[in-house]
């Protein structure tokens, strides 16, 4: 599966599967633009509301795709395929990238891709930039795959050959990090607010429920609810007991999410007998996870890949470089696609 030539293949990427718009060019594995329009409308309600995301993806996803070619310094006419978010995500979202996708592609008489969201997150990890040459893992690798939606832990064994060895059975770990933050009063998504309170804070000061889940899996929704509990407990006796505590409730909480992740992977690796151990997903920006890889990897003598910080969000780069994959396979969609709401991997 190789593209002997040193011709380029353009592929343009989109990525509408929840409240970010965006587009990107890639030639092959080598990003020539990446736009992400964010959706800063959804910050009064707390959490994305689906029909003002869609909407907002409307608005967007034309201006979007336009600077994204105009930036790869390409001509509309050079792109060999157009490859999109199929799924998971929110539907009506979805179906905006989907359509934008299917006519750019009928209009333009080039191949349809379509890219599981998931895979594309492991894909990021593949991403080189035009002056940078990124270490990329060896198969068969291992890859914690921590979102706003999901907590995975996937055995890779090719480019696009992958397999679900633990997951979460109930919240993701990003869903941990933001309804923990929400109860604190932090702006949504709270993943970034608790990193950044966390580094000032006591992450020993404040211990809270772990899982015991048998196996690879995840569980986080306990720990949520022992979060609750436990300030609701404390706000009883004193109303600014969350004021007060913030860094060290912040770095108490991110210490034990990364204590449970980081369990369950090193249990997989020794398992499995791995030690090329990537990182990919929203949550693999944190740099409480981001630190105890590394003291691991140096511990263990794993082999860490961890994507820059650009390519771990939403982002289109992942999709168009899932795509080059597929287009080297002939992987193509019909025009009768429709977008999967829930996983499918
Ligand atoms: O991958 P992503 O952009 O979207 C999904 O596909 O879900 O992940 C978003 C998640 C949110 O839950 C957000 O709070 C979390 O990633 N996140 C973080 C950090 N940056 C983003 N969580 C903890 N620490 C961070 N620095």
């Amino acid at each position: 599966m190789r593209n002997h030539s040193d011709k380029p293949v353009y592929i343009l990427g989109i990525e509408s599967s929840c409240d970010d718009t965006s587009a990107s060019v890639a030639d092959r594995t080598t990003m020539l633009s990446n736009i992400v329009a964010g959706q800063s409308v959804h910050a009064r309600y707390g959490g994305v509301v689906p029909e003002l995301a869609s909407r907002a993806h409307q608005q967007n996803i034309i201006p979007v795709v336009d600077v994204a070619i105009k930036e790869a310094g390409i001509s509309r006419k050079e792109i060999s395929a157009v490859a999109f978010t199929r799924g998971p995500g929110l539907l009506g979202s979805l179906l905006v990238g989907t359509s934008f996708a299917k006519g750019f592609a009928l209009a333009a008489g080039i191949p349809l891709i379509e890219v599981n969201h998931l895979q594309a997150h492991v894909m990021a990890l593949f991403i080189q930039e035009k002056n940078i040459q990124r270490p990329v893992p060896r198969f068969p690798f291992l890859c914690l795959l921590v979102s706003g939606g999901n907590s995975q832990i996937i055995l890779v064994r090719d480019y696009l050959e992958m397999e679900v060895v633990g997951q979460t059975i109930d919240d993701a770990a990003g869903e941990a990090f933001d309804k923990c933050a929400k109860v604190m009063g932090l702006p949504y998504p709270g993943g970034p607010f608790i990193d950044k309170l966390a580094a000032e804070g006591d992450a020993d000061r404040f211990r809270f429920a772990r899982p015991s889940i048998p196996g690879l899996d995840y569980s986080f929704s306990g720990l949520k609810t022992s979060f609750l509990y436990f300030l609701r407990d404390e706000l009883k006796g004193n109303p600014d007991f969350i004021e007060q505590n913030k860094a060290d409730l912040a770095a108490s909480l991110q210490k034990t999410i990364v204590e449970v992740l980081m369990n369950k992977l090193v249990r997989a690796s020794k398992e499995l007998k791995i030690k090329e151990i990537a990182v990919a997903g929203g949550v693999s920006a944190n740099s409480g996870l981001r630190t105890a890889l590394r003291n691991e990897a140096e511990k263990r003598r794993w082999n860490l890949y961890v994507p820059d910080i650009a390519y771990t969000m939403d982002n289109a780069a992942m999709i168009a470089v899932t795509g080059y994959f597929k287009y080297l396979r002939g992987e193509f969609a019909g025009q009768d696609v429709v977008p999967f709401a829930r996983t499918q991997f």
